[in-house]
C-alpha cells in the first residue's frame, strides 16, 4: 500500500508569532519563510493582514519572497480582513485565504451574542466572499474542539457547499484528548458531505501538552494537514511543534504516511526560529532541546559510547545534529571521561584514566558541567608528569594534540 502524504501547514509566523514578546518585523518574517520553503513546508501561514500594517507588509513580502509554497493569510468571517487577506496575497504564486469563525457554544453566546443559524451564514457569506478573490479557501471552525460533532459537520457541510477547499478543526483552548479529537475528526470525514474533496486539517493548542498527541490522533483518524509551529510556538503553551509531528511520521513507518520536509534542516530552523522570536526553547524540548540527544548518567554515556541506540530511537544526523553529546557531570563513569579526553587527542590508559577520574569528580562535585577547558587543567592536576607520563599514551592521528604534561 502506498503512503500517504501529510501536509504540512506551517503557522508560526501567525499564530506562533502572535505571543507576548514574540514579535517579527517583515525582514525577519521573510528570512524565516524563505527557510520554510527550503524545509518543505506545503503552506506558509504568514500573517493576519487586517491586523497592523507591518504584518499586512509581511504577507506581501513573504508573497514576492517565496514561489513553490502555498502563502496563506488569516481572516476573520468579515468582508473587511478577507478584503486585506485578498490584497495582501496579491503577488502570491499560490495564494490561500484562511477565513473563519467560532462554533462552539461558548463562543456563539459569549463572543458573537448570536446565534448557530447566524453563525452558519456568516460562515457561509465569508467562503463566498473569499472564493470571489482566489480559489483556494480554507475554512476554520474556531473553537471546534468544543463545538458539538452534529453541528460542526452542519457547519462544515455548508461551507464545502459553497466552495472551501480546505476545512480547519481547531482544538483552540486545548480541551479535548486525543481519542476524542479522533473520534471528531473521524465522525466529519463519515458525516459530512463534500468532505472529501476538501483537505480536512488538524490544528491543536498546547494547554495540557497534548497538542502533538491531538495532531497525531487527528491524521491517523484520516485528516491530511496539520498546522504546526516551528519549536512549538504559539498562544499561551503554544501549538503543535512541527518537529515533533513530522519526526513522529518518520520514526513510524507503520503509519504509513510521509511529509515533503527536509528533517535535516530541522535543527538550524529551530535555532533561527529562536533568535529571531527571543522565544527560547526549554533545554529538555523533545527533537530541538540541548538536552535533546545529550547524556550524563554514567550508565546511558557507556551505553551510547558502545552503541549510539541503546538510548537513542532517534538518529541526531536526521534533524541535522552532527553527533549526540556526552556531557561531563559528578554521575559520569570512566568510559565517558576517556571518551571525551580522546576526542580532544588524549589516549589515557587505565592507570592513567584512574588518576585523572579520581581529580575529575572532585571538580565535578563543585560544578554542574565540565568544559573542555577543565579537562586539560585536571590532567594536570592529576600530575601526569614526567614520572608518570609513562600512563598517559598520545594519540598519533594527525588531528591529535601532542601531550606535555609538566
Ligand atoms: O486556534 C485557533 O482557533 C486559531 C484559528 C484562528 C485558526 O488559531
Ligand atoms: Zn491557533
Amino acid at each position: 500500500m502506498g503512503k500517504n502524504r501529510i501536509q504540512i501547514f506551517d503557522t508560526s509566523l501567525r499564530d506562533g508569532e502572535q505571543v507576548p514578546g514574540c514579535k517579527l518585523n517583515a525582514k525577519e518574517k521573510v528570512i524565516i519563510a524563505k527557510k520554510l520553503e527550503v524545509l518543505g513546508v506545503d503552506v506558509i501561514e504568514a500573517g493576519f493582514p487586517t491586523s497592523s500594517p507591518e504584518d499586512y507588509k509581511s504577507v506581501q513580502e513573504i508573497c514576492r519572497s517565496v514561489s513553490k509554497t502555498i502563502v496563506c493569510a488569516l481572516s476573520r468571517a468579515v468582508e473587511k480582513d478577507i478584503e486585506m487577506a485578498a490584497l495582501s496575497l496579491k503577488y502570491a504564486k499560490k495564494p490561500r485565504i484562511h477565513t473563519g469563525i467560532g462554533t462552539s457554544n461558548c463562543h456563539i453566546r459569549y463572543k458573537f451574542n448570536s446565534t448557530p443559524e447566524k453563525i452558519i451564514e456568516q460562515a457561509i457569506h465569508a467562503v463566498k466572499y473569499a472564493k470571489k478573490f482566489v480559489e483556494d479557501v480554507e475554512f476554520y471552525a474556531e473553537d471546534a474542539g468544543r463545538t458539538e460533532n452534529e453541528f460542526l459537520a452542519k457547519v462544515c457541510e455548508n461551507v464545502i457547499k459553497y466552495g472551501a477547499t480546505v476545512i480547519n478543526i481547531p482544538d483552540t483552548t486545548g480541551y479535548c484528548l486525543p481519542e476524542e479529537y479522533g473520534n471528531k475528526i473521524r465522525f466529519l470525514k463519515e458525516n459530512v458531505k463534500g468532505i472529501h474533496k476538501t483537505i480536512l486539517s488538524t490544528h491543536c493548542h498546547n494547554d495540557l501538552g497534548l497538542a502533538t498527541a491531538n495532531s497525531l490522533a487527528g491524521i491517523m483518524n484520516g485528516a491530511e494537514q496539520v498546522e504546526c509551529t516551528i519549536n512549538g510556538i504559539g498562544e499561551r503553551a503554544g501549538n503543535t511543534s512541527l518537529e515533533e509531528i513530522v519526526m513522529i511520521i518518520k520514526q513510524n513507518s507503520h503509519l504509513n504516511l510521509f511529509t515533503n520536509i527536509n528533517t535535516k534542516l530541522i535543527s538550524s530552523i529551530s535555532n533561527l526560529v529562536s533568535e529571531s522570536t527571543g522565544m527560547k526553547i526549554q533545554a529538555n524540548k523533545a527533537i530541538v532541546g540541548t538536552n535533546a540527544f545529550s547524556h550524563s548518567s554514567g550508565i546511558h554515556q557507556d551505553g551510547i559510547i558502545k552503541k549510539r541506540e541503546t538510548y537513542e530511537s532517534i538518529n541526531p544526523e536526521d534533524v541535522g545534529i552532527n553527533e549526540s553529546s556526552i556531557i561531563l557531570t559528578a554521575r559520569s563513569g570512566r568510559a565517558a571521561l576517556a571518551y571525551r579526553y580522546k576526542k580532544l587527542g588524549y589516549l589515557l590508559n587505565k592507570n592513567s584514566l584512574d588518576l585523572v577520574y579520581s581529580v575529575f569528580l572532585e571538580y565535578a562535585d563543585k560544578k554542574k558541567e565540565i568544559t573542555d577547558t577543565e579537562l586539560k587543567i585536571i590532567l594536570k592536576q592529576a600530575n601526569l608528569n614526567e614520572k608518570n607520563n609513562q600512563m598517559l599514551h598520545t594519540t598519533n592521528t594527525t588531528n591529535s594534540i601532542r601531550i606535555n604534561v609538566v
